[in-house]
């Protein structure tokens, strides 16, 4: 059976003392023993904050994106190297607002896996649907060159070592959550194209997370569905309180 995952992006809110508030109180409720795998993913400016709070427990903390160069002249860049000396085991890489708004490309996306995995940093790959071509019917066609663009070049070992997130663009922030159903069937398209991709065995250990306006009172709907393997978790994982009733919801259904 695979781990469910209960990730935050906080995207570019809380300072780092902001960040240290959240931590403390975080860690006050009890961040040992669960059956879930537990992430979050602050600012860069926050990361060091988060790490000297939540470092001596299992939750894992993740870089909202990087460079896909080693080093050198590319200002305000950050690399892998950099996220793994601040402790960092995940990266977040494709997001549809780095698509949207930093002209990310799928291209970018997969030099920025390969990267990541040399690096021994995890790449939780963002892929997802904008309203318009789910209603045009290119919903497909999207994820798949989404998937696969990222995925370019990877050994199947290489891609048991990534973490895909489903995001349909129409719920992120909007308050519009796909529904269980919805959200079930792309996560089972992309599952069937992972093992088109590289084979049964490694399409069925994949973890696939669902992102778009999760909250507590859809978690435990969307967690309990077959290939919905964990959540991303935007305005929700903001609120101490909202997060780990998230993540116990998780423990209830990996227990
Ligand atoms: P949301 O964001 O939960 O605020 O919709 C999700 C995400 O963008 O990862």
């Amino acid at each position: 059976m695979r781990k469910l995952l209960i990730a935050g992006n906080w995207k570019m809110n809380q300072t780092a003392s902001q960040t240290e508030a959240f931590c403390l109180e975080f860690k006050a409720k009890g961040l040992q023993g669960h059956k879930v795998d537990i992430l979050l993913s602050p600012s860069f400016t926050s990361i060091p904050a988060m790490i000297s709070i939540l470092g001596d427990t299992p939750v894992h903390v993740a870089a909202q994106d990087m460079c896909y160069e080693d080093r050198g002249a590319y200002t305000a860049a950050v690399s892998a190297e950099m996220l793994v000396d601040a402790k960092c085991s995940h990266v977040l890489l494709g997001h549809s607002e780095r698509r949207q708004y930093f002209h990310e490309s799928d291209e970018g996306v997969n030099l920025k896996t390969k990267q990541a995995l040399k690096y021994g940093l995890t790449p939780i790959i963002c892929i997802g649907e904008t309203k318009e071509q789910r209603e045009s019917n290119i919903m497909e066609e999207v994820i798949k060159t989404q998937l696969l663009g990222a995925l370019a070049d990877l050994s199947n070992e290489e891609i048991l070592k990534t973490v895909i997130a489903y995001e349909p663009v129409w719920a992120i922030g909007t308050g519009l959550t796909a529904t269980p159903e919805q959200a079930q069937e792309v996560h089972r398209f992309i599952r069937t194209l992972l093992e088109e991709r590289t084979d049964m065995e490694t399409a069925d250990q994949l973890q696939i997370l669902y992102g778009g306006s999760a909250k507590p009172t859809n978690a435990d709907a969307l967690l309990s569905e077959n290939d919905i393997d964990g959540l991303l978790i935007g305005g929700a994982s903001l609120k101490v309180n909202d997060f780990f009733q998230m993540i116990e919801a998780g423990d209830k259904l990996n227990s």
